[in-house]
């Protein structure tokens, strides 16, 4: 499977089936993205909320590529009443998808739409796509079941953000990695806007420190995983 970061909370994978999905596509207004919203191509895009850092170009990539939108009822509902394909889900619900399982946890945090039309919950996303469990914990300060959620998944790998201000900075992010226990943490939500300033060599090392493996992965890079 393909792992892609396209900056701030925006992946996309590719899986060994050819399944194509698109998470927190933020993309047109993020001045770290190195690619356009029309560059990308999506089966699947999952939401982790809906403010514009995340919700992002979701809605001219699904028109465009007909993707199904996966996230928390309200967002999906908004979405589905553009027109566009969207699966309804909540905080601890998980379903079984083409290209594997999402189950929605919690996350510390809030979400409405960038037109304020559509006000819910905000979440992670805890992914399973054959053997590999990836913990894409949304925009979330810490909060201490995340020590559950690592006893109860084996988590290969969690994106984590460490930019602070809107979520957890740094210290506490270790602290939430140190708690699920993956294999690998990658660092997200940073470096994107000034207030979001953030050295991920510090939460590497720190990291590292405490055993537990981290990749900084560039803005663009691809991995296999
Ligand atoms: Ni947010
Ligand atoms: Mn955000």
């Amino acid at each position: 499977m393909k792992l892609r970061y396209f900056s701030h909370s925006a992946f996309q994978m590719v899986t060994d089936q050819g399944h194509r999905i698109l998470i927190d596509p933020f993309l047109t207004d993020n001045p770290t993205s190195p690619v356009s919203a029309d560059e990308v191509e999506a089966d699947f895009i999952l939401l982790t909320h809906g403010h514009g850092d995340h919700f992002g170009d979701t809605l001219s990539i699904a028109e465009r590529c007909n993707a199904l939108c996966i996230c928390e009822n309200e967002l999906a509902s908004y979405i589905g009443d553009k027109g566009l394909r969207a699966h309804n889900m909540h905080i601890g619900g998980g379903f079984d998808f083409e290209f594997g399982r999402v189950k929605l946890t919690q996350a510390l945090h809030s979400s409405s739409t960038p037109d304020n039309q559509c006000h819910g919950s905000a979440t992670g996303l805890l992914i399973t796509i054959g053997d590999q469990t990836i913990y894409h914990t949304g925009d979330t300060g810490l909060f201490s079941d995340l020590k559950l959620i690592g006893d109860m998944n084996d988590v290969d790998i969690m994106m984590v953000p460490i930019g602070d201000n809107f979520t957890m900075g740094i210290d506490d992010a270790v602290t939430a990695c140190e708690f699920v226990n993956p294999d690998l943490a990658i660092p997200i939500h940073y470096n994107t806007f000034p207030v979001i300033q953030a050295d991920p060599l510090v939460f590497k090392k720190k990291l590292t420190a405490k055993g537990i493996g981290c990749k900084v992965l560039e803005f663009g890079q691809e991995i296999e995983i």
